[in-house]
């Protein structure tokens, strides 16, 4: 039990790095947070033009989800695996230095479910990329490629991961209220374009 504690403390503060803001900010691309959605992902890093900020952006907030997640399940178990996943996802989503105001979990998600499962994780990504191709809408991507991730890990026969990962789907898509009503209304912006 204290290595479920200490595992959820590591993968809480590895998550709670906001890197969208500090490399957009070292970039001198100004405050993400007053630019576009004002979220401090990936897709709202593009919005300043900077591609490579972006890239950098989606990379380090997977990777901040993924090695927490493989290092202490390769030390400490499968379990603790997934608790330093689930907490990598609320410090990103709540990152304590930024009066938990944080992103959307989509790129951390991701990092966590590639290093849950890595087959799972590649076919949503492809969900992701070929949604991205259909529509050109971050959000609208992220939202179907949470949605089937569970649904594989139980036709898959993997249990414990389904319910891993619904607990990971539903607070990214709980955080995706403001993208869902503007996809409703048919006001989302395209990847690269506007707020
Ligand atoms: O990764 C978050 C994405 O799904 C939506 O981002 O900035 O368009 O709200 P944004």
């Amino acid at each position: 039990n204290g290595y479920l504690i200490a595992a959820a403390v590591i993968g809480y503060l590895s998550g709670s790095v906001p890197y969208g803001l500090l490399l957009t900010r070292a970039a001198g691309l100004g405050d993400i947070r007053s630019i576009g959605s004002g979220n401090i992902g990936a897709t709202n890093v593009l919005r300043t033009g900077n591609k490579k900020v972006a890239a950098a952006t989606l990379l380090l907030d997977a990777l901040k989800g993924a090695v927490p997640v493989l290092s202490l399940a390769a030390l400490w178990g499968r379990d603790a695996g997934l608790v330093a996943g689930i907490a990598a996802l609320l410090g990103h989503v709540f990152p304590v230095w930024l009066g938990f105001k944080g992103g959307k979990g989509v790129a951390t998600g991701a990092g966590v479910l590639l290093a849950a499962s890595w087959w799972i994780g590649i076919l949503c990504a492809l969900i992701w990329f070929g949604m991205a191709k259909l529509t050109r809408i971050s959000s609208a991507s992220a939202l179907t490629a949470c949605a089937c991730a569970p649904v594989i890990a139980l036709l898959a026969g993997d249990w414990r991961l389904a319910g891993f990962l619904l607990v990971v789907v539903a607070i990214i898509i709980w955080r995706h209220q403001d993208n869902i009503r503007r996809l409703l209304a048919g006001t989302e912006p395209r990847i690269g374009q506007g707020k």
